[in-house]
């Protein structure tokens, strides 16, 4: 990853524009973001249905940043191993979608990828406290998954500096982040609170600017500057 940025932000491919998602990838790897945010949605675990492996082959060959894939699925037990073969470099489970999530998460690791954990809005920290030792990163939800451009849901910054505060008392190497409705003005407070790897899809991808200005002005709220 980056070391470049103290706080990695991963532009979400799927706000990209599909018919041009080769350039598109160029643009934020010039525009200096550090990794690929990249979200599978199986129409089952959440109520919209994404893009999957053949998809990620093709931004694996598309770009030389470190992809990160984040499964919004049900039983992702099935299929992890492929996001792995596919390029995926962390693979991000939900704690809410598997019984079995220490056993997914010591797969991804062997597989040879980061293994993350992600909360939905409503799901306690409490479920990370078993798990957190085997990850490397945790995933604060800050929207309901399933769509972009939805509101960041502002109780989830307590919940954020909560999570914050068992990483540093538990795994202090793993990375927190947050995913959705994150812009130039929620980015400041989530970063306060202890984000330290973004992901934002409609303030990176949108009609109003391009790409390098959407990461720029990111980049600036995070300092408020
Ligand atoms: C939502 C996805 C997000 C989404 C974020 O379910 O997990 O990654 O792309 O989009 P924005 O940044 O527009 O909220
Ligand atoms: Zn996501």
């Amino acid at each position: 990853m980056n070391v470049e940025h103290p706080i990695w932000i991963g532009p979400s491919v799927l706000s990209a524009d599909f018919l041009r998602l080769g350039q598109q990838l160029d643009e934020v790897a010039a525009a200096g973001a550090d990794y690929i945010h990249f979200d599978v949605m199986d129409g089952n675990f959440v109520p919209n249905i994404s893009i999957g492996l053949p998809v990620l082959k093709a931004v694996q060959q598309g770009t030389a940043l470190p992809i990160d894939s984040h499964l919004m699925i049900a039983e992702p037990d099935r299929w992890v191993e492929r996001f792995v073969e596919a390029g995926a470099d962390h693979v991000t489970v939900h704690v809410e979608a598997t019984p079995h999530l220490h056993r997914v998460v010591q797969r991804i690791t062997d597989a040879g990828a980061v293994a993350g954990v992600s909360l939905n809005p409503a799901t306690s920290v409490s479920t990370l406290e078993e798990i957190l030792p085997f990850v490397g990163q945790v995933l604060v939800m800050t929207v309901n998954p399933g769509f972009g451009g939805q509101s960041f849901i502002p109780t989830m910054i307590d919940k954020i500096a909560r999570v914050r505060a068992m990483i540093d008392a538990a795994n202090s190497s793993c990375r927190l982040q947050v995913d959705g409705g994150i812009n130039a003005s929620t980015i400041k407070r989530a970063v306060e609170a202890g984000a330290d790897t973004i992901v934002a899809g409609t303030a990176i991808f949108n009609e109003r600017q391009s790409v390098a200005e959407a990461l720029r002005e990111l980049r600036a709220g995070i300092t408020g500057a």
